[in-house]
This record gives structure tokens, sequence and C-alpha cells, in this order.
């Protein structure tokens, strides 16, 4: 049974029983304080709430769009991917525990559907929460006795088919308010020969401990179980306590949320051991594979580029193109993270073409997709801006090379670090160029800076989304830090042209005297001794704005500094410089616009900057005018 297929048996189970099928909801969120929708309820939220009724009724199915950025460095083992499609059910004050454990039962086991072994199928439930003041689920325990036994199965909780977990396993909620309750898990088991714990904690027959952990249970992480199905009972709403934390109050409406990984399901039932060798992902592996590195010496690689390709078509169809913030953001370094393996793979320029073409194919018609080309183009156009930084990366890269120090020639960690910074050279990448040319990298410096750095955006990050009240997941958290820094860099840029609009409008005496930039705004003090006229800021603002419209290269070079001083470049403390700087350019040779000795970081291009805003003009000391402002 073909991905495809599945999902569509999945739907129609529902139909037969009197589920009306819904859309997939995009994959940008209509609440915008997540980044993306990372379950099929997300969107949901309300009806599960009882705050609205849904115009198709109270019994829903579908397969959504899902996009989880908090396991982006797990893609490439056997089961995690970025994009993936949830298959959910939903009943809205509908049925609950009763229909929900049978009809998951009966979709899973029947002949006539999945038909997968009943024997293999172990489940788990919630042992109750007494600071929550809620008890063990006795009453889905029985369900699961009754849907076992009608098959011949004694299942119980003695004999380990049936396991009770904590809230810490078995409770589903999202990261901020909402609706939430207990949870009932179902797995696969993947090698049914061998023993497990009994519910004394003493572990069956010894079987294999490397494989499968000496005391195997249905919700081990050892791997032998798969978990294909979540069944929540939404009965609570999670609320803000007034005291910084959360409480639980019952639902009056109490509803039915499912969740079941679609190509976690498909590799069940094709038999395969990873979801990279379903239908979809094989097609997709074999459409870019290079026959002289193959897949099976190559796998994680492959497996990363499928994934994040598959990713890509999706979010572009979305609505979302590469760029340096949030949601664009993550698609860019899908895309160059993509790149940067292909070129370890030594694959062509157009390597993403043909598995685009596969994924377009066998999506197109149960997704409303962008034309092929609009999208081969989009990713075609983030591979060209990267590849030019790449060069760009590479001579560096071998600068340091030819440079490094040691009995062991080594590249310094804050090379490296910088490195990654200015180009987007992975640290992997440097790591397999490094060996090619017979040097090291410094990888527990390289990553002290990466952890410094961490710490500086990471306050940043907190304080903005804390006023949600929400908890962003780790990964949104990493996403939100790394928008952070794209925001702070748009800032950074802006400054140069706000400096350079203001000698335009106020005069050449304009000087920087101070700058400080938080991803919220920019502030700017500079030598001028009046106080702007409105007319004044307008022009200014109308300057800085043209030139973000001019889209104009931002270009950077490294120089003595004398020859910087030869340019007109302006640098505001000369003494402060060492012998060589580093000069930001913005504009072309005809018509240059600003050129600042600063460290950056700075954008590509002026385009990627958005509408700039003065907020405040005001006098900082006698002589020193500040401006604070932001980009929208
Ligand atoms: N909302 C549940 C999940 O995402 C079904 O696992």
């Amino acid at each position: 049974m073909t991905l495809n297929e599945t999902r569509q048996k999945f739907l129609d189970f529902f139909r037969t029983k009197q589920h009306a099928i819904i859309a997939s909801a995009s994959l940008v969120p209509e609440d915008k304080t997540v980044l993306f929708v990372t379950a099929g309820m997300q969107p949901l939220v309300p009806y599960l709430m009882g705050e609205k009724k849904h115009p198709e009724g109270a019994r829903l199915a579908d397969a959504q769009k899902c996009l989880r950025t908090d396991d982006i460095l797990e893609v490439g083992d056997n089961r995690h991917l970025t994009f993936f499609e949830m298959l959910g059910n939903w009943s809205l004050g509908d049925y609950f525990k009763k229909e929900s454990i049978e009809w998951s039962f009966e979709l899973l086991t029947s002949k006539d559907w999945f038909g997968i072994d009943p024997a293999k199928i172990y489940v788990s439930v919630f042992e109750g929460d007494t600071s929550l003041g809620v008890l063990q689920d006795d009453e889905s325990i029985g369900y699961w006795k009754e849907a076992f036994a009608r098959v011949g199965i004694d299942a119980s909780v003695e004999n380990g088919r049936i396991r009770m977990y904590p809230k810490k396993k078995n409770w589903w909620e999202l990261p901020g308010t909402g609706p939430c309750g207990p949870d009932t898990e179902i797995f696969y088991d993947t090698h049914p020969n061998f023993p497990l714990e009994n519910s004394s904690g003493q572990a069956g027959n010894p079987h294999d401990p490397k494989l499968h952990g000496p005391k195997c249970h249905v919700n081990c992480d050892c791997g032998r179980f798969v978990e294909i199905w979540n069944n929540v009972f939404m009965e609570y709403e999670k609320k803000e306590d007034g005291k910084g934390g959360y409480a639980y109050a019952p639902l009056a409406h109490k509803s039915v949320d499912t969740g079941m990984g679609l190509e976690r399901i498909a590799m069940v039932l094709q038999g395969k051991e990873t979801v990279f060798e379903t239908d979809i992902f094989s097609s997709i592996i074999t459409a870019v594979e290079n026959k002289d590195i193959p897949y099976m010496h190559e796998e994680r690689r492959y497996r990363i580029i499928a994934d994040h390709l598959r990713a890509a078509v999706f979010l572009i169809s979305d609505g979302i193109l590469p760029s340096n913030v949030e949601r664009g953001y993550i698609l860019r370094n899908l895309v160059r993270c993509a790149v940067t393996h292909a070129k370890i793979l030594k694959l062509p320029d157009d390597f993403y073409r043909a598995p685009i073409e596969v994924i377009h194919a066998y999506y197109r018609g149960q997704y409303q997709l962008l034309p092929m080309e609009t999208i081969a183009t989009a990713v075609a156009d983030e591979h060209g801006a990267f590849a030019r930084a790449f060069e760009r990366g590479m001579k560096e890269f071998h600068a340091l090379a030819d440079a490094a120090q040691g009995t062991i020639k080594t590249i310094r960690g804050i090379d490296a670090f910088n490195l990654q910074q200015t180009y987007g050279f992975r640290l992997e990448l440097m790591m397999d160029l490094a060996k090619d040319v017979g040097v090291a990298v410094d990888e527990a410096g390289f990553w002290e800076e990466y952890k410094k750095h961490q710490e500086v955006s990471r306050a940043g990050a907190e304080k903005k989304f804390g006023g949600h009240g929400m908890k962003l997941q780790t990964g949104e958290l990493k996403a939100a830090d790394d928008a952070e820094l794209a925001k702070v860099t748009r800032l950074h840029t802006a400054t140069h042209l706000l400096q350079g609009a203001l000698r335009e409008v106020l005069g050449p005496h304009v000087r920087q005297k101070g700058s400080d930039i938080t991803a919220e705004r920019l502030r700017f003090d500079f030598i001028h001794s009046q106080k702007m006229t409105d007319e004044e800021k307008k022009k200014v603002e109308d300057i800085v704005n043209r030139h973000i419209r001019e889209a104009l290269p931002v270009v950077h070079k490294e120089m003595p500094i004398d020859d910087a001083e030869k340019t007109g470049a302006l640098m505001f403390n000369k003494e402060k410089y060492g012998n060589t700087v580093s000069v930001y350019t913005i504009g072309n040779e005809e018509n240059t616009i600003s050129s600042e000795l600063c460290g950056g970081p700075h954008v590509e291009n002026t385009k990627e900057i958005g509408k700039f805003k003065i907020i405040k003009e005001e006098a900082s000391s006698a002589g020193v005018r500040r401006i604070r402002a932001t980009i929208g």
C-alpha cells in the first residue's frame, strides 16, 4: 500500500464512520505566535474548546501538513522528518473513549483496512496524577481489553500488552494554553519474538539487550516499538494561573483528537525499517542519487536532501520564500543544508530538479501545490545566492587551512565559527573539506563560540516571546533565536543606510557617536546640534526606504586600514581599529550609498531589510542627537 493509498484508506475509513473529510490547513498557522503547524489539532483548537461549532459537523477527519523543527538535527536517522502529514480524526463533543479506541483498533487490524496482525499491537494509557486530580484511565484499559478479546488476545496490564505511564508520556498538550488531556498511544512491535519486562519490573527471559534494552516495555526508548497513533481525550483546559504557571480545569465539552504520522504508518504497512525506504522517499532518493557515491554509502546525506526538499516544496507552496526571518529563514536553512550535502556528494548544480519533479507529481493530486516551475525557481534562486557565498567561503576556508598552526595543523574554533556565520558554511562541511586537505578543525572551540553566541541571542528571544504567555518548543525557540539574529542583522544594515541619509539631508558633518541595536529597534547617536524638523525626518525615511527598494548589494571587504581611509570609508574612531579592517559598502561603483568600517553582521542585499520607520528623534547630549527606528 503506497503512502498515497494509505492516506486515502484512512480517510475512507472515517467516512464510513460518518466523519466529514476536511482539507489540510496551511503550514502557516493563523496563530502567528508559532512558526508552523506542528500537529493536526492546531487549526482546530477553537472547536476542541467548544468555543465555536465547526461548519462540517462534530466528526471530522483529515491529513494535515505539519512541520517540526525541533527534530531537525535528527533527520537522517531512520525515522525523523521535518515535514510530515498527520492523519487525524476528531470528535468535537460527540463520541469519546469507547468509539475512539474501537475504531482505531478496527482500522489498524481489520483485513478490510490496514490488516496489521493484532498480536503486534501494544498500547499505553495514563496512570493518573494526583497533582492534576486526574485518575488512572481505567475506562480506556477496559475498552482495549474488549477490543483485543474480540480477536482472541488476552490484553492486560499484567502481561504488558497494556502499560500505564505518567504525565510525561501519556498526557498531551500544546506548549501554551489550550485543550489537553490524557492519551492512549498505540505501538507496533517490530520484534514480536522477544520477551517483555513484566508488570513487577522484572526483565523477562534475557533477550538482545543491545538492541532492545534489558527491560523492554511498550514505550521504552530502545526503538523496538514504533508509536503509530496517539488518541488524546481532551477533557481539560490548560490556563494561565496568574502566577506565571498553568492550572488545569475540566472542559464541559469533551473531545477526541487523534494523530497518526502518515509516513510512519506507511513504513509499517510497507514492511520497511525506515521511512526513507517507503515508496515516496525511495523515488526521491533514486531521482537524486549519484551512482558513484551511492545511497548505501551515504544514507544520512541523501535522507537529509530528500526530507529537506520535500519540506521546501510544501513551504514554498504555502507562500514562504527563503529569507532571513522566521519561516523564510527556516526554509533558507533547509535549502542551504540540502545544497551543502549535495556538494559533498558531488551532485550537479541542478540536483534539486528531478526530486522536486517527483515530489510534485506525487502530491499534486492531494494538495494544492504551486506550479513545478515556480517551486524550482525559488529553490534555484536560493541555490544561486548560496552558491556565491559558498564560493567566497571556500576561498576563505582554503586561506584558513593554509594558515593553520600546530603539530596537527588545526583551524581555530573561532575562525570556523566565523566562517559559518559569514558564509553559512556548516561545521560538517568544513570537517569534510579539512580531511581532504589534511588539516583538523577545533570542533570543541567551534561549539564554545556557538554557545556564547546562543546565550546572547536566547536572552533576547525569551524577552520577545515571553509577552505572549507561551513557551515555544525547543526547536522553535532555536528558530526564534535565529530569527532574532536575522532581525538584528537587518537593523545593522539599516543603520548604515540611516547614516548615509542623514549626511545627505543634514550635511556631511553628521557622524556616528554611538549605536545600539536590539531585535526591536536601532538607536543611533550622531553629531548634529538642532532638533530635526518633521520634514527632515520624512526625507531621511524616504531615502532609506528608496535604497531598500532599489535592492542594493552589500559588499564586504577586508583591507589594510590605510587603503580603507583612501576609499573614504567612514570610520568613527581610527585608533580603535587594527591594521586590517572590515569594510561594508552598500551600492555599486557608480552609486555608492554608504561605505563604513564595521564588523557586521549585514544582510547581502538591502531588499532584505523591510520597511524603515523613525520612531523618535531627540537630544542625547550637547551637540548629539539620537534616533530610534524600527523595521517592519
Ligand atoms: N495532538 C496529538 C499529537 O499531535 C494527537 O500527537
